[in-house]
Formats: C-alpha cells, structure tokens, sequence
C-alpha cells in the first residue's frame, strides 16, 4: 500500500502513538501508519535519550496502539540494543513485536551497518522500515542530536545507507535530520519511499511525533509545526476542576448517585 502511494504520488501520513485512545483517534482520522516510536522513551517515560527503552516497553505500547487502530499500519521501533549484538538476537526480537505486541512491521536504525539485519528480518517475511540520518540511538557516536550530511562526505554516508537499506529489503525509510535538498535527492534516487522528520519537503511522506504536533511537549524543535496547543488547553481545563472542587462545586447533584 505504502509503495504503491509512492507511485502514485500521494503523500504518506505517519504518526507516532503510543497509546490505544490516541492510536483509535488517529487511525479514525485516516492516518496511513502509525509508528509505535521509541521516542516513548522521551515522551511517555521522561528520559532524556531513548536508550533506555526495553523489548517489553516497546511490546506493551505496541499492543496498545494495535487494540487502538483498525486501519493503519502498525510499526514497531526496535528499541537500542535489540538489533545490534547479532543477527539471530535482531530476528528473534523483531518476531516478538509481532507475535507478543501485534505489529505488522518493525523500524529499525541504520544504514550498511545493519543490512544483513534487515534482510535477515524481511527473510522471516517481516517488514522493515529502515532509518537514517539522524539516527537518536546514535547520540553518543554522533555528538548530539545534529542536523547530518551537510557536507559532501556527509551526504555521500546517508546516501550510500538508504540505498544499502533499501538494497536489503525495506520498504520505506524514515530520513531524519538532513537538509531538504538531500532528502530530495534520496527521494529521486530511491524507488521505496521515503518519511521525512526534519528532512524538507521533498519526501514520499512525512512523519511527526504527536504530542509536538498537539502542543503537548515542552521543548519544540524546529521542524515541528503545532497544530493545537493541549498543553494550556489541560493547563485550562485542569485548574478549572481544582477551583471546583476547591469551591465546593463539583460534584453537583446531577453528577451524584441519589
Ligand atoms: O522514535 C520515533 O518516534 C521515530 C520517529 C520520530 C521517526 O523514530
């Protein structure tokens, strides 16, 4: 479905979710996929990085969002630390997020570096969503979260990894973090498509974190575009039932048993 979008050129809308009410929300909205994220690690979990993030966080959120959604594709991150140590290790954990969380497709990080990874996962007839550019479970390798491939020896890395991903079997790629004119590039170059985050907007689709995209998180990067602002929506709402039942005026008597 996603790659004959691409062909089609119709723009492919990805969110992430993390939750079962938000995943049925945003599936009803006809959202194309829904990315069980391991940026839950930031934003359901506090930590300041996504390292921490385990196989059975990611498994439990994943089941959530899937008992929440009907339509869209299911994605599971594979979490840091999953895929790495070996080929064996990266099968038998992407078989857990679906058969345990009920994801249809596991996204994992990395370019040539985890080919044999990826083909090894799509041989278990599990699609892979690859990710490169700024890849957040490189943060200490990478020098912190930065804008990548701005120079040509930059560029000629990211691209040579989408082909290598795509080479071994993903079908799509998330481009994150790179000039809009590379993001581009990799688009005309690549016959999967491409999700941009931070990546312009050359890509086949594109991809945000739904609470940035709700004016839930209290730190914006530039790429995000808020399309509400629930945080002082909840701020305003919550303040108004602490001055209620402080006043003594909830609950009413309509809102009690007789
Ligand atoms: O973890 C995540 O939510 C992601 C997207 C932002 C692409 O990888």
């Amino acid at each position: 479905m996603i790659m004959a979008m691409k062909e089609r050129g119709e723009a492919i809308t990805v969110l992430t979710a993390y939750d079962c009410q938000m995943a049925s929300i945003l599936d009803e909205c006809g959202v194309d996929v829904l990315l069980v994220g391991d940026s839950l690690g930031n934003v359901v979990y506090g930590f300041t990085t996504t390292l921490p993030v385990t196989m059975d966080m990611m498994i439990a959120h994943t089941g959530a969002v899937v008992r929440g959604s009907e339509k869209a594709l299911v994605v599971a991150d594979m979490p840091f630390m999953s895929y790495q140590v070996s080929l064996e290790e990266a099968v038998r954990n992407a078989g857990r997020m679906v058969k345990e969380g009920g994801a249809e497709a596991v996204k994992l990080e990395g370019g040539r570096n985890v080919a044999d990874r990826i083909k090894g996962i799509v041989a278990a007839n599990i699609p892979v969503m690859g990710h490169v550019g700024l890849k957040p479970q490189s943060v200490n390798t990478m020098g912190g979260y930065r804008v990548q491939g701005r120079d040509d020896e930059g560029k000629k890395v990211i691209i040579d990894d989408a082909l290598a991903v795509e080479e071994a079997g993903a079908f799509a790629v998330v481009l994150e973090g790179i000039p809009a004119s590379l993001g581009a590039e990799i688009t005309e170059k690549l016959s999967i498509p491409t999700i941009g985050i931070g990546a312009g907007p050359g890509c086949d689709g594109q991809v945000l974190v739904v609470n940035d995209l709700l004016g839930l998180s209290r730190v914006n990067p530039s790429f995000v575009r808020n399309y509400a602002s629930l945080s002082s929506s909840v701020s305003k709402a919550v303040s108004a039932y602490i001055d209620d039942v402080r006043g003594k005026r909830f609950p009413s008597t309509d809102e009690s048993f007789s």
